[in-house]
Parts: C-alpha cells; structure tokens; sequence
C-alpha cells in the first residue's frame, strides 16, 4: 500500500488555502487521490490496509484533516471545512464499503473454483496390478494338484541343517551337499546354529510327516536359495513346489500316474512324459521326469525345418525330479517303512514357466521390468 503522500498532515495556513474556493480545492485532490487508491485490484489484506490509511482512528487521512485542518480553522472556512470533510467521509466510507464486497466475492469465487471438480476432464488412470508370473504358474499348478486330492503346506526359509539335509537322508559328508551348499546365516555369538536359506523345498517333507499322519498328500510352494552365480538358467532365488504323497498302499503306478496326469494339464494332452533313473538320497527310486519338446511336438525337427535348438533334437526336455520315497527318511519321522509307502516330487516352478510361456532368461522374472510383467496380465 502507497503511503499517503498527501496534504492532510499539513495545516490549511501552511498550505496557502485562504477561501472556500480553495479549501474545495484541496479536497478535490484528496478526494482523487482516494479514488485512485481505491481503484486498484484489492484482495482481503490490501482492503484492510487502504481502510486504515484513510480511516484509522489516529492517523488516518480523515482524522488528520479534522485535527490539521477542521480544528485550527479560522471562523471563515470552519464551515466550508466540514462540509467538505463530511463529503470525503461519506465518499470514503461508501466506496470503502463497495470495495469489500467485490474484494469478498472475489475471494469466494477463487475458493469455491479451487474445490470445483471439472466433470468434463479426462480422469487419472491409475494402472491395476496384476499377479506377477511366477504366482500365475503356482496358482495353475496348484489348482491341478488341487483337483486330486492335495492341499498346500507352507515352511520356513531359513532351515536347519537337519531338516534341509540330514533328515532328508543327507548326512554331514554326503557328496550331494556339495551341489547344494548355500547360504550360511552369520548368527551372532551364541546363538543356537547353525542356520541356512533352505536350498530347496523338501525339508517341508519332513515337517509335514512330523505333524501329521499318513495319508500325506500335500504340496509345498516356495522359494529356495542357492550360491549359483546368475545366468540364463540360474538364479541364487527361485522357485519350487515339493509334493508328497504317503498312505498305506500307494505304488509306483500310482505315482507316475500322478505326475503324467498333471503335466498334461499343465502342457496340454497332447504331450507325452517319460522317466529315467536319477538319484536323490531322498527317493529310492529316483527319477528325473521329461516331457515330449513343447516346441517341436516332440519331433525334433523345428518349425523351419532345421534341428529344434529347445530340445536339441533329442524331442525331449527335462522337467524335474522325483521318486518314491525312501524308506530311510521315514525313520527320522517315525513313520513305518512296512507299513506305508509314497512318492515325492520337486518341480523348479521358473523353469516350468520358461517352457510354457517360452522365455528364454530366469533374470527376466526378477528384474520388474513392466514391458515383460504387462505381457502376463
Ligand atoms: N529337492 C530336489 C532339488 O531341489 C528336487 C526333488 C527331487 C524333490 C526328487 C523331490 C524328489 O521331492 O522326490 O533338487
């Protein structure tokens, strides 16, 4: 706000106005140059400020012309004076009041405009998340395991060396662990150990028998960790689902079954599967299962007529292990070995989810890179 640079701080004498026709003089500019205050933008603060210079009680334009110049008026101009004054009080006052409407309108409007929602306006999309890969694949395989009978157990990450290897029939210098050594927790000083990331889902195996009796039939969807070093086929984190089947008179026949049944579902019928021996100190017999190439339709011959490069030309591609169970491992549970019998199995859920959706990098699945999720919705 200007400060007023005006001449009500100065007495009449001093400003050489000696008749009427002088004092209206005076008044006109004051009055203009009220006007000319006035007629600038205002908002709340500046109204409240242009009210003070002009009406506050102790040195506002008004009571400075009443003390300099109504006052100490000769008889002749008292009352030229005060008409006048009384003129610039009401015209002050009035235009005061006008002013304060508009500058409240004002202010309404721009608040009401703030909280207004445009209707018309395009809405803000906010993208919908979906299941990432890996959980769709758990759940389509869940769901057939479901479907025969199975229910899901879940078990601890990090492991003891009993349930990760030695109750699974893998003592201290079985050979096997060499394949499998993982990651070591550092416990501080002490404490009960030692204790490691379980390198796979089996010691789930374990836990289940030691709280439940046969029948079993459970899977155990998971992740497991191991020390590889990352490339296109290994990570130090993936993914597994353990199955047990254990009950009084479950054969061989009725394990391949099982296994045949879901990769078909999984695949397609129109797969074939197969077993080969293997080993795992876990299952006697062990087998390694395989499906007929899903690239080539077990051909091994590609599309463009050369060798398939999925299966090599072999028509087959290995899919995961799995045996009986050994009967050894149901003495750590005290189940016995006489009296039930069952398999079990380890599927590598990333692999399984490269074969079907043909990604050709595990790296893909951890690297949350929207143009690869977005393409699984
Ligand atoms: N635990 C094995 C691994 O991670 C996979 C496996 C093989 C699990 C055979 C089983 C099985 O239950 O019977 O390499």
């Amino acid at each position: 706000m200007p400060t007023v640079d005006n001449p009500a701080g100065k007495t009449l004498a001093e400003l050489g106005a000696a008749s009427p026709d002088e004092v209206a003089q005076l008044f006109s500019e004051v009055r203009a140059l009220f006007d000319n205050q006035a007629a600038k933008q205002l908002d709340p603060a500046t109204w409240e400020a242009l009210k003070q210079v002009w009406t506050g009680r102790k040195s506002g334009v008004l009571t400075l012309i009443t003390d300099n110049w109504l006052k100490p008026a000769t008889p002749e101009l008292k009352r030229a004076v005060g008409q006048e004054l009384n003129k610039l009080k009401a015209q002050v006052e009035s235009t005061l009041e006008a002013r304060k409407r508009d500058v409240e309108s004002l202010a309404e409007h721009a608040a009401s405009a703030k909280d207004r929602a445009d209707l018309s306006l395009p809405g803000v999309l906010r993208p919908v998340g979906t299941h990432h890969l890996i959980r769709q694949v758990f759940q389509e395989i869940e769901d057939i395991f479901f479907s025969i009978g199975f229910s899901v157990v879940e078990g601890p990450e990090i492991e003891t060396p009993y349930y990760n290897f030695e109750a699974l029939n893998i003592p201290e210098f079985h050979p096997v662990r060499d394949d499998m050594d993982t990651f070591y927790l550092e416990l501080p000083k002490g404490a009960p150990g030692p204790l490691l990331l379980r390198t796979h889902t089996s010691p789930v195996q374990i836990r289940t028998m030691e709280k439940r009796q046969p029948p079993v039939r459970v899977i155990v969807p998971g992740k497991v960790y191991r020390r590889d070093n990352p490339d296109a086929t290994h990570s130090f984190m993936f993914h597994q689902i353990e199955g047990l089947a254990v009950d009084s008179d479950i054969t061989f026949c009725d394990f391949t079954g099982t296994i045949d049944y879901f990769v078909k579902q999984f695949f397609g019928e129109s797969v074939k599967t197969r077993f080969r021996p293997s080993y795992f100190p876990f299952t006697e017999p062990s087998v390694e299962f395989d499906v007929s190439c899903v690239f080539c339709g077990g051909s091994g011959t590609a599309k463009s007529g050369g060798t398939c490069g999925k299966c090599k030309g072999s028509r087959w591609i290995e899919l995961f292990g799995a045996g009986m169970v050994d009967p050894a491992v149901y003495g750590f549970v005290n189940y016995d070995p006489k009296k039930v019998s069952g398999f079990a199995f380890g599927i590598g859920i990333d692999r399984l989810a490269m074969l079907k959706y043909g990604i050709d990098d595990i790296q893909a699945f951890f690297q949350n890179d929207v143009r690869f999720l977005r393409q699984f919705p």
